[in-house]
């Protein structure tokens, strides 16, 4: 699929539901939601991939909390145009998951730790353990999934989270991505920063930084200091949308062609159509994709789970 905007979108990101078992400060989920069933999902999979998609990521909420998740990920594998299928995950679920979620064709794991020391990670999470995650990330490393770390650095924080996350990517040579703090949900009330403080202060500390060779699907840019890859995603202050290639497929069944847009249509009312007439549809929608968001100018009331985060 090519937009109005010549973006080739080849990327479906898919809440597979908008409850999570943490309480970020910044971002409290959904406590509820009716997800909608495996098999629409696996049938617009296949659907979509006939139109481009060739790259597949679980979010939520936490995708971890579906039980029928591997289920999910084994039907999207046996799709022969879909490349890779990865999570993103705040582990704390994980636990022995990794050799499973490897079998059943999972590429690779975003985990989200926004600090490793004990004191921090609990009051950032909500109350949560960081030993439980970091047991888990070790499994996944040791079974051969692709992982790298997310984290939302926070102004009041963010230079002992750099520091943290830094010895955490050198310990188990992971890639850190950065994400600056959207204003959407509970966020408002934070504020976060963006790689304009990050790299001056990486900088300072391990010099001039080199190429990464670290490629991901989404909007991230990498570079390398200190032996470390970090990749960086300002949404606010370096936004991507010129090359945004990608759509959402919301738990509730919507479809959102940006994070940011309302939804352009519901899967759940297309599903006494035929495959043929579905593709239509897509090709006529994605159209309407906007050319970037306006989140400078406008914050989103709802948490980040129930706009498809
Ligand atoms: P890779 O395939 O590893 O490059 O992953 P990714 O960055 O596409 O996915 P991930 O779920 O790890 O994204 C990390 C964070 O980036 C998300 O939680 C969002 O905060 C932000 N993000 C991802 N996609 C978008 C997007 O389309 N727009 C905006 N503004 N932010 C996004
Ligand atoms: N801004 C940026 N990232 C956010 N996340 C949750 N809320 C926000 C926000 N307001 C991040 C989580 C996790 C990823 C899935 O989304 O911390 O890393």
């Amino acid at each position: 699929m090519i937009d109005s905007y010549n973006r080739k979108i080849n990327y479906l990101r898919i809440s597979l539901t908008q409850r999570c078992n943490y309480k970020c400060i910044y971002c409290h989920p959904n406590p509820t939601d009716i997800p909608i069933d495996s098999k629409i999902i696996i049938r617009f999979i296949n659907i979509l991939s006939t139109l481009g998609i060739e790259h597949i990521r679980f979010t939520g909420g936490e995708p971890l909390i579906r039980k029928d998740i591997l289920n999910i990920i084994e039907q999207t594998r046996k799709i022969d145009l879909i490349k890779s299928i990865n999570i993103t995950s705040n582990g704390s679920l994980l636990d022995d998951m990794a050799p499973s979620l490897l079998k059943a064709g999972t590429t690779g794991l975003n985990i989200s730790i926004d600090a490793t020391d004990k004191n921090l990670y609990s009051l950032l999470s909500g109350g949560h353990n960081i030993d439980t995650v970091i047991e888990a990330l070790k499994k996944s490393l040791d079974v051969g999934l692709n992982v790298k770390i997310n984290s939302v650095l926070l102004n009041k924080y963010w230079k002992e989270q750099v520091d943290q996350l830094f010895e955490l990517g050198k310990e188990y040579d992971i890639p850190l991505k950065f994400i600056e703090l959207m204003p959407i949900g509970l966020a408002v009330n934070y504020k976060g920063v963006s790689s304009d403080q990050v790299i001056p202060y990486l900088k300072s500390k391990f010099g001039e930084p080199i190429k990464s060779e670290i490629e991901g699907n989404g909007p991230a840019n990498y570079m390398n200091f200190g032996g470390v890859n970090f990749g960086f995603i300002d949404a606010l202050s370096h936004n991507f949308c010129s090359d945004c290639n990608r759509l959402r497929l919301l738990s509730n069944g919507d479809i959102k062609l940006c994070l940011y847009q309302n939804p352009s249509c519901n899967v759940i009312d297309m599903i006494n159509l035929s495959d043929l007439e579905i593709k239509n549809i897509f090709t006529k929608i994605i159209q309407e994709k906007n050319e970037h968001h306006n989140l400078n100018e406008q914050s989103i009331e709802l948490s980040m789970a129930s706009i498809g985060g």
